[in-house]
Formats: structure tokens, sequence, C-alpha cells
């Protein structure tokens, strides 16, 4: 297959304001910031007002994007918008975005995929330009996720955080730039070891909702732990044999930001020290689809990704799902 069809054009993203250290959740919950940062890198996290829907804080890294490129909302013709925390049920999130944007030429949806969403949604926004669907897809990944973590539960509380990136994809400039490869893999048996059982059409909203804990986000973080480990090597193992590269191939590896005990791993396993690894686990804490997203947008502003680089992009999620791309940036 030729390629690359499509390449990433401009970068964005939005955090919320407010700062939340571990030492603040250390007095509200048995925790610590010692156990904390030990266990998964995090010292602290953004956390969204109730102005700061996940719509608003997508538009404000749409806005980003298409600012940068001397573009209007008029010029998409695609939203792809990954989220685990969306607005409202239904309509999509996607159209929520769309509306308030002013983006009337475009198709909207949402991509389903968890902490893997945003590379997940780069796949599909790959596909929409390679089959000549679409020119400007704009991808979005935003999360508030503070709004349905257990903040009674210390186990899950911790790892939280909210905020938004985006991205624009279109038809590679000069054949050279842009996606060499991609990957995406599910397996759906994994489900029930990072969930949210109820509040769906299965268990439909009632008065024992409120009181059981059931809305919210449960985990088992040690068998998560072990199933990310091994998708994320598969995820970087994959992507770069599609690519026909090694990890000495890669000049920045950006990896979902759940715990940096996760991210050693997969470096290591791809062959990649650790400076060749965007990291900010530490300053925002698990934001799910948005920390790949947030991340290149960081990696970008900095100057740390360069034109001309090779970047790996890896992530895993509930589902469990798991993807990963390489890019010629
Ligand atoms: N503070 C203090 N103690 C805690 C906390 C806390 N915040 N949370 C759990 N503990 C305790 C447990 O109760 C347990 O105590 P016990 O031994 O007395 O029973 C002890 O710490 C060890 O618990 P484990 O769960 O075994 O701890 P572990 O070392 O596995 O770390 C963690 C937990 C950080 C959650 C880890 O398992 C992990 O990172 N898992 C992966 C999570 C993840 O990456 N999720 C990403 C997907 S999110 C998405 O897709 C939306």
């Amino acid at each position: 297959m030729k390629r690359p069809f499509a390449e990433l054009v401009g970068t964005g993203r939005y955090s919320p304001a407010r700062v939340m250290t571990n030492d603040e959740f250390s007095k509200i919950l048995d925790t610590s910031d010692q156990w904390i940062r030990e266990r998964t890198g995090i010292r602290e996290r953004r956390i969204s007002t109730d102005e700061e829907t996940n719509a608003c804080m997508g538009k404000a890294a749409a806005l980003q994007v298409l600012g940068d490129l001397n573009m209007t909302p008029l010029d998409i013709d695609a939203i792809v918008y990954a989220t685990a925390s969306p607005d409202r049920l239904l309509p999509s999130q996607a159209c929520d975005l769309q509306a308030i944007l002013g983006a009337k030429n475009a198709a909207a949806f949402d991509v389903g995929a968890a902490c893997a969403g945003f590379v997940y949604a780069l796949n599909v926004a790959e596909g929409l330009v390679a089959a000549q669907h679409a020119r400007n897809v704009l991808v979005i990944a935003a999360e508030r996720l503070t709004k349905i973590m257990d903040w009674s539960d210390r186990a899950t509380a911790v790892l939280f955080g909210d905020g938004a990136g985006a991205t624009l994809v279109r038809p590679s400039s000069d054949g050279k730039r842009g996606i060499l490869s991609q990957y995406m893999k599910s397996d759906g048996t994994l489900a029930e070891l990072l969930y949210r059982p109820g509040g769906g059409a299965v268990h439909p909203p009632d008065t024992a909702l409120l009181t059981d804990h059931s809305y919210f986000i449960q985990m088992a973080g040690r068998e998560v732990f072990k199933a990310a480990v091994l998708s994320m090597a598969d995820a970087c193992d994959q992507a770069l044999k599609r690519a026909g590269l090694t990890g000495a191939d890669v000049d920045l590896m950006i990896p979902h930001q759940a715990n940096i005990r996760i991210i050693e791993a997969t470096a290591k396993h791809a062959g990649m020290p650790m400076d060749k690894v965007y990291v900010n686990v530490d300053r925002y804490g698990n934001t799910s689809a948005a920390s790949v997203a947030i991340a290149l947008d960081e990696a970008v502003r900095t100057g740390r990704l360069q034109p001309g680089m090779t970047v790996l992009l890896v992530a895993f999620g509930a589902g469990f799902t798991w993807a990963s791309m390489v890019v010629k940036w």
C-alpha cells in the first residue's frame, strides 16, 4: 500500500487552569503524594470547572489549530471526535462541537475507543483522506474524566484529569511527510476490567445508580496494568513493522500517559531510551483520549518535535483497545 496518504498539520490543546495536587487528594482520601508518585508518576492533574465542558475544551483546541493554519471552521470537511466522557449521551460530542464551532460544511461523528481514542480517530481520519471522502479532517480528543470518576475511590480518583487536544489531517503535501503506518486492535473480552457498568440502556439511570457508584469508572488496576504493558508492546511492534522501521529509527515516542511505569516498560520494549519518550503524566495525570493529543501539541510547541522527525504514537484504553501510528513529521 502506498503511503503516506495523509499528514497531520497543526496541533492545539486546552487544559483547565485549576491544578489539583496529590497533597489535596490526601486531604480527602486515604492516600499520599508519595504513594501516587511512586505507583503512577502523577504529581498533579487539571480539573475542569462547570463552564469547561467537553465541547468548550474541544472548541478551544480546535480554534488553536485553525488559527495557526489560517483556516476557518467552514473549511472543515469532517470532525472525528474521540471521547469517553461526552457532555451528553445523544447526539454525538462531534455534533455539539460542530454547532458551537459553526463548522457547517462538515460531517461529524464520535469514535469510542477510550484512551486509545485519539490514535483510533487519526486512523479513521487517514482513511477518510485516503478514500478522498474529505480533505480537511479535524481530529479532536477531549475528556472530563473527573466528572465520571468516583471521587471516593482512591484506586481510580487519583489517576485522572481533564483536557483537550486537536490536530488537522489532510492529504500529504509532498508524498513524504505524514502517516507512514497505522495499527488498531481490540479485545472486548477484557471489557469488564475497566468500564462503567451503569447508566446505559442495560442499566438505565434509577435511584440505585446514585448510591451504588455503578455510574462511575470501575477498574481492576493490576490486571489493567498487565494488559496495558502487553498491548502497548504489540502496538509498538506492529506500527514499526508496518513502517519497515525499528525503535532505533524513531526520534520521539508519544505514548498514552496513564502511568510512568507502563511508559517505561513500553520504551524498554521498543528499545528506546527515555530521553526519546515524551512524558507529561506528572502534570496532567491520565486524560484518556486527550493524553496523546495534549502531549503531541506540547511536543510541537516546545520544539521537541521538529519537522523531518519520525514520531511513534502509541496508546491503549478501555475495551480493551490499542492503537499506534508512525508519522514522518
Ligand atoms: N493511595 C494509597 N493506596 C492505594 C491507592 C491510593 N491512591 N490506591 C490503591 N491503594 C492500595 C490498594 O488498596 C492496595 O492495598 P492493599 O495491599 O492493602 O490491598 C495497594 O495500594 C496496592 O494496590 P494495587 O492496585 O495492587 O496497586 P498497584 O501497584 O497495581 O497500583 C495502579 C495501582 C496505579 C492503579 C496500577 O495498577 C495502574 O496504574 N494500573 C493501570 C491503570 C491504567 O493504566 N489505566 C489506564 C486506562 S484508563 C482508561 O482507559 C479510561
